[in-house]
């Protein structure tokens, strides 16, 4: 055993830890913060091995980038703590930009010098300081029809030299805010969508740059949005309200101390807009012969326009926006023209994706575009549009006539691959189309590739579901009638989703909605925001409410989401136990089991595992989830009485599923996985359930049956159980139905059946066929967990220490993954050369690694080409049960190489 010794003393002769990267819940200098103890995090910078914090100062100034007003100097901290810290200062104002600068003590005593200077600015933190009201038009029609998308402005003066300006702005609908000719801010479809009774956010723009001296103009576009548009698939209008409106407040402050406010009132003026419908599912119709220019410039003649009618709107409702908004990402060029065998001209963007097309186009006044979007070509090569059931897609132009102009959709977006050019003014070049890719603004965090092409297509169709599908709200799909916020979709994919990106301030605006949109009797909707009458609660689906803040806390530590949800959790339990003291009797009300699996019967969309038994495994998982959480925030009692109830309900899961010799009462793959996953069984019952499990994927030549719900888990617990092999044979199978089968019938995204085209290239029926569905992309999480190994330690989440354990296959030659964490990037990666094995490892500053290397031999191990040892940062090794090494590590980067045997056996074929 090796212990490092250099932990306490001081070292003069290292390098300097450099400190960086501050963020303020999760975002770099961000605007429009409403919370009143926000959390700042940091990175800690240097290549040596071993770095650590073992202190931390932080200094927090007032409108003082020279940080002499101090509201808050923490002093030394002895702490190791570098992410999810709370502002302890003095209580923060409103629209106060908070400068902060941090300063550690690393593992050797040394002192880092002060970090760049962050900041983060303060929304309106009350209700009561908005100083406008919301503005609207008068009702026109009777609200059953799509209306012209209004237009607001106003004039103002800037009489002096501007210290800073400010906006905050939401509307009932969506809005595009203007001033003096240019948008303000690059964000789409704000301010968003959220349970938008109880929760509206509203956006903080500094708009300093675009204000001049003199005479300005604001102006606005609102359009109806999820609010009162067409949504859901009973294609609803008015859902929260048949009135749009639009609230904005500027706030200038100059430098010679005055401040001026300019806010939404009866003095804005309004008219119509050269958008004359706009839609979710049905697109967008624009006639520019409509518009107006100059409207949003301050030398208009606005002489004709009306004034804008004061809107009655709770503002007690208004908050601050807290996941990251929706913007562009990448623009898609179209790969191929093609004349379909039906006649029509259709554009292939080579990709499935979410957003919109950019047109550009000459023509004569009145001339139209008209931009139909699909998924797929049917198996004849025609485009096919049936899937998208009531979704028409359809954007169209009317042209104003005045030389080049380019068109694209401001209030809907659409799902699509193949868009057929309806009608188009001259010849159509693929050079005036673009694809105009959206998604909430998220950093990528993980990267994953292997030696085998077609799983790397898997993992780019894994993360364009998650691109598509992650516009604001987690989607079940982007594309059809329906585009709605469904629980269980989100609560499969969570793990997964928050290795592919940084998720966490995605998750916790859903969650919040999540906790808004709770029934009295403590029931979750089954999608949120709930948009339909008569919300009803399922199993798996309702349970996103432990699973998603569970998973954010393991992948970012986060303790507060825990809290804020901890009584919607709570609730959630209790409601499952207001069905009846037996664990079974909440799955007797109606469920939807495991969804879509493949064992369901013919034409049914639910697979054969008892939809009670499923409830009644997720009912001892939540419960689970609630003791752990409770136990977390030091809720003793709560904690002493879900630990009861868990074991009683456990109790009954085992006499109502598992027969007295041990064999659980369902013969479907599911049944067995769940009860693996979830620790349902006692110890002795174990290897039979695995056997069974192993048995019925013999039966099916070694694929699988399983569903929304048995999927995310299947190869997880094929890992835990010692059965890689296997759960590598269901990733690497090339055949209906698996991942691989997808992607060789040329998937982009992932499909929402198994069967989405069939092997005679038929599709599996309009109704429910969607082709960017991102549930059974779970497997991501396996990949990166298993293959690379790159999981959390739940005693230490969000990767303050990390765990790395891959496992080898011989089908594959090599594996690599990283993982941007909070601390910094996480990499892992191994490569089969002629010598053995060689893995390679970073891990970023102020944390530790256990790293477990499979089949290997401590004597002959090397680390960058010296015996382990030797090596730097390495402080324990020690040989594991299973014959390979484990290590305990400080920060850096390895590489370990060593001779090692491999097993070249696959499973046994199967047919
Ligand atoms: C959605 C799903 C959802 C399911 C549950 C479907 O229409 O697209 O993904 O979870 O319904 O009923």
């Amino acid at each position: 055993m090796k212990q490092d010794g250099q932990t306490a003393e001081r070292r003069t002769d290292l390098e300097l830890v450099g400190v960086g990267d501050i963020r303020c819940e999760y975002k770099r200098n961000p605007v429009g913060i409403d919370i009143a103890n926000p959390r700042l995090g940091w990175k800690l910078f240097g290549s040596r091995r071993g770095v650590m914090q073992t202190a931390y100062r932080i200094q927090t100034a007032e409108e003082d980038p020279g940080f002499g007003r101090l509201v808050w100097d923490s002093g030394w901290a002895e702490s190791g703590r570098s992410q999810q810290v709370e502002y302890a200062g003095e209580p923060l104002r409103s629209c106060t930009r908070y400068h902060v600068r941090v300063m550690i003590r690393d593992e050797a005593g040394r002192e880092s010098e002060w970090s760049e200077p962050a900041f983060w600015e303060t929304g309106l933190l009350e209700a009561g300081e908005w100083t406008g009201d919301f503005i609207g038009c008068e009702a026109e029609g009777d609200g059953s029809q799509a209306e012209p998308v209004p237009l607001f402005r106003k004039t103002f003066q800037v009489s002096g030299a501007v210290e800073r300006a400010t906006v905050y702005v939401t509307a009932l609908g969506l809005y595009e805010l203007r001033l003096n000719g240019s948008k303000v801010g690059g964000d789409l479809l704000t301010p968003g969508w959220t349970s938008y009774t109880n929760r509206l956010q509203y956006q903080t723009y500094d708009i300093t740059a675009q204000l001049r001296e003199g005479d300005n103009a604001a102006g606005a576009l609102v359009g109806e949005g999820w609010y009162r548009g067409s949504f859901s698939w009973d294609h609803q209008r008015s859902i929260y309200g048949n009135r749009s409106a639009l609230l904005a407040e500027i706030r200038i402050r100059y430098r010679d101390g005055r401040e001026e406010r300019i806010a939404t009132d009866e003095s804005w003026k309004r008219s119509q807009s050269e958008i004359v419908a706009s839609e979710m599912y049905a697109g967008e119709q624009t006639d520019a012969r409509l518009l107006q220019p100059g409207w949003d410039l301050p030398g208009f003649d606005d002489s004709g326009w009306k004034p804008a009618e004061r809107i009655e709107a709770d503002k007690r409702r208004l908050v601050a926006q807290v996941n990251e908004p929706v913007r562009v990402q990448e623009l898609l060029r179209p790969v191929e023209l093609l004349r379909t065998p039906a006649g029509d001209t259709v554009l292939d963007m080579g990709q499935n994706m979410v957003g919109f097309i950019r047109v550009r186009a000459k023509g004569p006044a009145g001339a139209e575009i008209v931009l139909e979007h699909a998924e797929v070509l049917d198996k004849d090569g025609n485009f096919y549009a049936d899937n998208l059931r009531g979704a028409k897609q359809r954007n169209r132009y009317v042209l104003r006539g005045e030389g080049d102009e380019t068109f694209e959709p401001r209030f809907s977006f659409q799902g699509f691959r193949y868009v057929r050019v309806a009608a188009y003014p001259g010849e159509v070049k693929p050079e005036c189309f673009e694809g105009v890719v959206i998604h909430s603004d998220m950093e990528q965090s993980g990267r994953f590739e292997c030696s085998e092409p077609l799983v790397n297509r898997l993992q780019m169709n894994i993360l364009w579901g998650q691109k598509g599908n992650f516009v604001d709200v987690p989607t079940d799909c982007p594309q059809r009638d329906e585009r709605m916020g469904w629980t269980g979709d989100a609560q499969v994919f969570a793990r997964t989703a928050c290795f592919n990106m940084n998720t966490a301030s995605f998750f916790t605006k859903w969650l919040l909605d999540m906790k808004a949109e709770q029934m009295e009797n403590g029931a979750i909707p089954n999608y949120i925001p709930h948009v339909l009458p008569k919300p009803r609660a399922m199993a798996a689906w309702g349970d996103a409410v432990t699973i998603v803040p569970w998973a954010l806390y393991e992948c970012y530590g986060d303790t507060r989401i825990l809290a804020e949800m901890y009584d919607s959790m709570v609730r959630w339990v209790e409601y499952m136990r207001s069905h009846g003291e037996e664990g079974a009797d909440w799955g007797k009300q109606p469920q939807i089991g495991d969804w879509l699996a493949l064992d369901a019967k013919q034409g049914s969309y639910r697979g054969a595992t008892p939809e009670d038994l499923v409830a009644a495994a997720y009912y001892v998982h939540s419960t689970g989830l609630v003791v752990k959480t409770a136990e977390l925030l030091g809720k003793e009692e709560d904690a002493a009485r879900y630990r009861r109830l868990h074991a009683r309900i456990l109790d009954d899961f085992r006499r109502e599923y598992v027969t007295p010799n041990g064999r659980i009462a369902s013969p479907t793959q599911t049944a067995q996985v769940l009860a693996l996953m979830f620790d349902l069984l006692e110890e002795r019952d174990v290897p039979r359930t695995v056997t069974a499990l192993e048995e019925l994927l013999k039966k099916n030549k070694n694929h699988l049956t399983t569903g929304f719900v048995g999927t995310p888990y299947i190869c997880l617990v094929l890992s835990r159980f010692g059965r890689t092999d296997l759960a590598y044979e269901l990733l690497l199978q090339q055949d209906f139905p698996s991942w691989l089968d997808q992607v060789k019938k040329g998937a982009t995204t992932i499909w929402e059946h198994w069967d989405g085209i069939k092997e005679d290239g038929s599709f599996w029926s309009a109704d429910m066929n969607s082709f960017n569905h991102y549930a059974y992309g779970s497997i991501g999480d396996w990949m990166y967990r298993t293959v690379t190994g790159i999981n959390t330690d739940p005693e230490k989440p969000g990767y303050k220490h990390i765990h790395i354990e891959p496992q080898i296959d011989p089908r594959l030659s090599y594996a690599k993954a990283s993982y941007q964490s909070l601390y910094g990037a996480i990499e892992a990666g191994w490569s089969r050369t002629d010598e053995g094995m060689e893995l390679t490892v970073a891990i970023p500053p102020n944390t530790t690694a256990s790293v477990v290397l499979p089949a290997a031999s401590r004597r002959l191990l090397l680390e960058s080409g010296t015996s382990v040892n030797a090596a730097a940062g390495i402080y324990r090794t020690e040989e594991t049960a299973d014959g390979g090494i484990r290590l305990e590590i400080g920060s850096g980067r390895y590489r370990f190489t060593y001779p090692a045997e491999i097993s070249e056996q696959v499973p046994e074929p199967t047919n």
